[in-house]
Order: C-alpha cells, then sequence, then structure tokens
C-alpha cells in the first residue's frame, strides 16, 4: 500500500497534539462518552494500542503507520510485528475506517489476543469524512460484529450518539460554505460553542432503541475464548 507522506498529513496529525495557546479558546468535544462503554477488562503485563500517533497511551505499546509522539512501533495493523497470543488487551479505537482491509486487521487482532484477553473496537458510522491517512468506509455494530473472527461479543452500543452526529455534521456543512481557513477556523469556534450542549441529549438518546439510526461511534468488547 502506498501512504502520502505530504506536509498536509503532517500538519493534521501535529494538530492532534498541538499546544498552542488558542487551543484553550476551541470549544468543548460535541461528543459526550457513553458512560455504560467502559467494563472490568483488566490490563495484562502486555497490551496493544494501535493506531495512537499523537498520543501517550500507559500501559500499552503503542503501534502506527507513523513515527509521531507517543509512538513506540512503527507497524501496519494488517501485519502485526508480534507473536500469537501475547497481549491481554487489545485496543483499536477509529482505527478500522481507515485501512485497506479491516477484517485482515480483525483477524491480526485475534491473532495477538491471549486466550482470555479483551479486544475493544470503536468505529464510526454517521461520522464526516476524515483521512488518516486515508478514509475508506463506516461500520454499524451487525457490520463490526460479521469481522469478529471468532472473538465472543461480551458487549455492545454506542460510545456517541444522535446528539453527536448532529452537531459535527452541522460544523462541517457550515465550514464547506466558508471558503477561507480564518472563517472556517472561526464558524467552527462560534458554533462550536453553541452547539455544544446538545451532547447532553445523547445521555436521554444512549437510552433509546432507536439510537442507532444516527449514532455517531460504535463500539464492541470482544473476547478471546479460553
Ligand atoms: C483517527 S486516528 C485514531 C486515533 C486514536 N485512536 C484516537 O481515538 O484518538 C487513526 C490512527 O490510525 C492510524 N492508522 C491508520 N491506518 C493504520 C494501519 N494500517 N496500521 C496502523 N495504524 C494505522 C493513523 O495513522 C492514525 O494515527
Amino acid at each position: 500500500m502506498s501512504l502520502p507522506q505530504s506536509g498536509d498529513l503532517q500538519r493534521l496529525y501535529e494538530t492532534r497534539t498541538s499546544s498552542r495557546w488558542y487551543r484553550a479558546l476551541l470549544p468543548p468535544d460535541p461528543f459526550l462518552m457513553n458512560p455504560r462503554e467502559n467494563i472490568d477488562a483488566p490490563l495484562g503485563r502486555w497490551n496493544l494500542y494501535i493506531g495512537g500517533a499523537g498520543t501517550r497511551v500507559e500501559g500499552y505499546i503503542n503501534i502506527d503507520l507513523f513515527l509521531l509522539a507517543g509512538v513506540d512501533i512503527v507497524a501496519d495493523a494488517h501485519r502485526l510485528p508480534f507473536r500469537a497470543g501475547v497481549f491481554t488487551r487489545v485496543e483499536c479505537d477509529a482505527v478500522l475506517e481507515h485501512v485497506a482491509c479491516p477484517e485482515q486487521v480483525m483477524r491480526e487482532i485475534q491473532r495477538v489476543l491471549a486466550p482470555g484477553g479483551f479486544a475493544h473496537v470503536v468505529a464510526p458510522f454517521c461520522h464526516p469524512f476524515h483521512e488518516y491517512p486515508r478514509d475508506y468506509r463506516r461500520f454499524t455494530p451487525d457490520g463490526l460484529k460479521q469481522m469478529s473472527a471468532g472473538l465472543e461479543v461480551v458487549a455492545e452500543g454506542w460510545r456517541t450518539g444522535p446528539s453527536a452526529t448532529l452537531s459535527v455534521f452541522l460544523l462541517e456543512y457550515a465550514k464547506l460554505l466558508l471558503p477561507w481557513r480564518a472563517w472556517r477556523a472561526f464558524a467552527h469556534g462560534v458554533l462550536g460553542w453553541l452547539l455544544f450542549p446538545l451532547r447532553y441529549l445523547d445521555l436521554l438518546l444512549f437510552r433509546s432503541p432507536y439510537a442507532g439510526r444516527m449514532g455517531n461511534h460504535c463500539y464492541l468488547w470482544l473476547r478471546k475464548p479460553e
């Protein structure tokens, strides 16, 4: 697979770690995490975080395509450079939409997990296009389960709900109408502050059986049989 290594891509990653003063003015995230997402899945001696460029993840070996802050090993998730059965936990958060073959990545996660180990997989359903470094597809919980590669599904749900979807699309739509980068940044700031209270409605909507019609990101907890 040939990957773009342009300055644009580098800048995209840098914004994730930037600590510039104006970040203090940025609105809160339009997302509210589902409080029911976390389950009691302990970390072990070895745990794997896939795709954490720009993030320090305590307790995990962090692999990514790019050697940026926080990354321990440069590797492609399609071919994990580890022997079978070594990891107690594997975290794959917002990565599957960026890989050419998510089924192959799921098979690799299954392979490197230790028996009894847990994998936590999160993927977008209704979310704007975003390249890291590509953006190939979206997922439903059933679509994720279909790729679970023999792992048992122990929990599933929506990490971020319909209100998050509405806010992120309104923000993107407003920015589409504006020709200049500075205007887009301004609109993001103003609209972001106006829209962020919407996210609290997701606390109600997480309980609705229809939340999945326009859920933002879904999650699965998977366990490798003993
Ligand atoms: C949207 S970011 C996810 C970041 C992080 N999990 C989070 O939620 O903040 C996707 C990450 O996956 C990485 N990535 C994309 N394709 C990959 C692959 N084939 N193997 C390993 N990492 C990959 C990207 O470089 C990027 O850092």
